[in-house]
């Protein structure tokens, strides 16, 4: 048999998703074929400070894995391919693979993907490119544009502009849409700093809760839609699982309803749709993957509308919830690959990426 890979694991992050990362992460170490992989843990404070953990995995969801942790780094030396503990900086630990099991901005948006890269060790899911184009949801939207996919309308808002001229802003999105509107900073994740705005004092709300959380704004038309989402998985040729249908407990899902809310979010696996419009959806799905540009896997996510049954793409999450009962794992389940089977394939597909960048 082949020698085991280092397999690095990247936990927690800077951002609102931090403990969604804990909760994924902790799938994938508990379900990850220890035959074939070596693992190491690294976790990355809220602060961002990156540190090496070898302790009882149940404590990296409850947070205290950070008290029994040690500083490390990961060089940007591409003769290395590993990380050291700074406390004996000559002990390098070889690493084959990363795997980023972290969400949202500083984690999916292709900053550690841009580290990873400079260090030059291979790692899984998108690269900088697609992972930052995907997270950025006003720049996403003219990728898809350009590709002919299809979407809602929206509107571009920029946080200045509120300062300036809010009445302009507010007349600009009436004269657009009518109400209610969605109101998202362009860069999160997690529905966090999202607004479904019925009236001009909710939006006026709205925005400036986005404003919070990035400079940029996206402003959309409500689609009443079913939410349907397919997980996507490969590099060159990539395949699109079958289809899931969430059925959210609150009036959208919400950050409340995708986590607080014990499950009362529905998943239904496969979504019950007809086989033609099934198919429809996943080849926009693998149209809006190749779009973007994103390799590894990627979950794409649409509204169908309840009443004319109209597609439209909402959004790809370069690295969706991985936990055993999220989406993308239960989808490839679902479509025939097991959640172990498929880290196996995510880590094939990084090192051919790497193979092939070389
Ligand atoms: N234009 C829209 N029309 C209807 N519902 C929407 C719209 N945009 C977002 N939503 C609702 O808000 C949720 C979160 O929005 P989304 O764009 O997916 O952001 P995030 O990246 O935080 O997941 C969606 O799952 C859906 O329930
Ligand atoms: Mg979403």
């Amino acid at each position: 048999m082949a020698r085991r890979l280092n397999v690095a694991i990247l936990f927690g992050g800077q951002s609102g998703e931090h403990e969604v990362s804990l909760e994924s992460a902790t799938s994938v170490i508990n379900n990850i074929d220890l035959e074939r992989y070596n693992l190491y843990l690294i976790g990355i404070t809220k602060s961002g400070q990156w540190r090496y953990y070898d302790g009882d995995v149940s404590k990296i969801v409850t947070g205290e894995w950070e008290k029994e942790s040690k500083p490390a780094v990961f060089p940007g030396d591409p003769s290395y391919r590993g990380f050291f503990l700074t406390e004996d900086p000559s002990k390098i630990y070889p690493i084959d693979v990363v795997f980023p099991v972290m969400h949202g901005p500083h984690a999916e948006d292709g900053t550690i993907q841009g580290l990873l890269e400079l260090a030059n060790i291979p790692y899984v899911g998108c690269g900088v490119l697609a992972s930052s184009t995907a997270m950025d949801k006003a720049i996403a939207k003219v990728i898809f544009a350009a590709h002919g996919l299809p979407q809602g309308d929206y509107m571009v808002v920029l946080k200045h502009s509120l300062k300036e001229d809010l009445d302009e802003v507010l007349e600009e999105i009436e004269h657009k849409f009518t109400y209610p509107v969605f109101v998202k900073p362009a860069n999160m994740g997690s529905s966090v700093g999202i607004t479904k705005a019925h009236n001009r004092d909710e939006l006026v709300e709205g925005l400036k809760k986005a404003a919070k959380y990035d400079r940029k704004i996206v402003v959309e038309e409500y689609i009443n839609g079913r939410e349907i989402e397919c997980a996507v998985l490969g590099n060159n040729d990539p395949k699109a699982s079958i289809l899931g249908e969430i059925i959210p407990s609150n009036e959208f899902y919400d950050y409340h309803a995708k986590y607080r809310d014990g499950g009362k979010s529905r998943l239904l696996i496969p979504a019950p749709i007809s086989d033609s419009k099934s198919k429809e959806i996943q080849e926009i799905a693998i149209k809006a993957y190749k779009a973007l540009d994103c390799s590894g896997l990627a979950r794409v996510d649409f509204f169908v509308d309840k009443e004319n049954e109209k597609v439209y793409l909402n959004e790809v999450n370069t690295m969706p919830g991985f936990t055993q009962i999220s989406m993308y794992p239960k989808l490839w389940e679902a479509t025939g690959i097991p959640y172990s089977k498929l880290i196996d394939c995510l880590i094939e597909l990084a090192q051919e990426r790497f193979k092939e960048k070389q």
